[in-house]
């Protein structure tokens, strides 16, 4: 192996972020890599995202397909945060809402050596968090308030929305090597809160709790005060619990 390609690797290793490392991907447990998904991974991202309760929607799919996808997060990754926020401006203003979430959408896959991808983690801003703040008039989109607060809520806070891996390698780390690479990638972009809803399943609270995610009971609403300026509240399903990690400024 030459030179350059051992630095790298141990870079890769001691987990600095880069855009390369998250092209090439963070060496993980159980001989994986975690590292950005590329459009050849998809068919197997669309195979393990049902395993978490969800589909791959078209609009993530394509976005991946097109680059798209984490477009100013690598820009925050290359650039730092305020450039990250910019990049987000620019989008919003040029491309719309949804453009601008799925530039600062990530999804990652855990690529084995020997077995290809054997897991994956999608994670957004909340757009439909948004839909219902505009549809319980706390917010509305004709307003420069509305506008500044959907802005807001996609620079701050993100939604973890499926993390799968295939029941062959589950229990040797990999679903917390994915974790742990989604919160170094949106925490460095600035972001104040990951959160994501999970099912009753027996185990799943002390898998998050483990990654350092609080974990709420039952049914029990986190407030979005502190991140977003109002009152808005993030509801789970009736059985469901929302798992959730903070990084406030100071
Ligand atoms: C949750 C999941 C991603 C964990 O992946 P993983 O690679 O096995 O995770 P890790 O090896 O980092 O951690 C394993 C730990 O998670 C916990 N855990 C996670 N899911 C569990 C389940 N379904 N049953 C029991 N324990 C589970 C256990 O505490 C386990 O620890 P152990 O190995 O000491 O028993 C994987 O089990 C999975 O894909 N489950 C189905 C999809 C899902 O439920 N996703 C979360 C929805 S929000």
């Amino acid at each position: 192996m030459s030179k350059g390609r051992r630095l790298r690797r141990a870079a890769a290793a001691g987990g600095q972020l880069t855009e390369r490392t998250l092209t090439e991907g963070w060496a993980g447990p159980a001989r994986i890599r975690v590292r950005q998904a590329i459009p050849a991974d998809l068919p197997a991202i669309a195979e393990l995202a049902p395993l978490a309760g969800v589909q791959l929607d078209d609009a993530l799919a394509e976005a991946v397909r097109d680059g798209s996808s984490g477009a100013g997060l690598r820009t925050g990754i290359r650039q730092g945060q305020l450039d990250f926020q910019r990049h987000m401006a620019i989008e919003f203003a040029t491309g719309g809402v949804v453009s601008a979430y799925l530039h600062a959408s990530l999804v990652l896959v855990a690529d084995h050596r020997d077995q290809g991808v054997v897991g994956t983690l999608l994670a957004y801003p909340p757009g439909n968090l948004v839909t219902e703040l505009v549809r319980s008039g706390l917010i509305s989109l004709s307003e420069q308030s509305g506008q500044q607060t959907t802005m807001l809520a996609s620079v701050t806070l993100t939604k973890i929305k499926a993390v799968a891996v295939a029941e062959h390698a589950r229990g040797q780390g990999v679903g917390a090597a994915l974790l742990k690479r989604c919160k170094q990638i949106y925490f460095h972009c600035g972001y104040m809160l990951l959160y994501g809803q999970m099912p009753p399943t027996p185990g799943l609270d002390a898998f998050y709790r483990r990654s350092g995610f609080e974990v709420q009971q039952p049914g029990e609403p986190i407030d979005l005060w502190v991140v977003l300026g109002i009152h808005a509240n993030a509801v789970p399903g009736a059985d469901e619990r929302i798992f959730h990690r903070r990084q406030l400024p100071g």
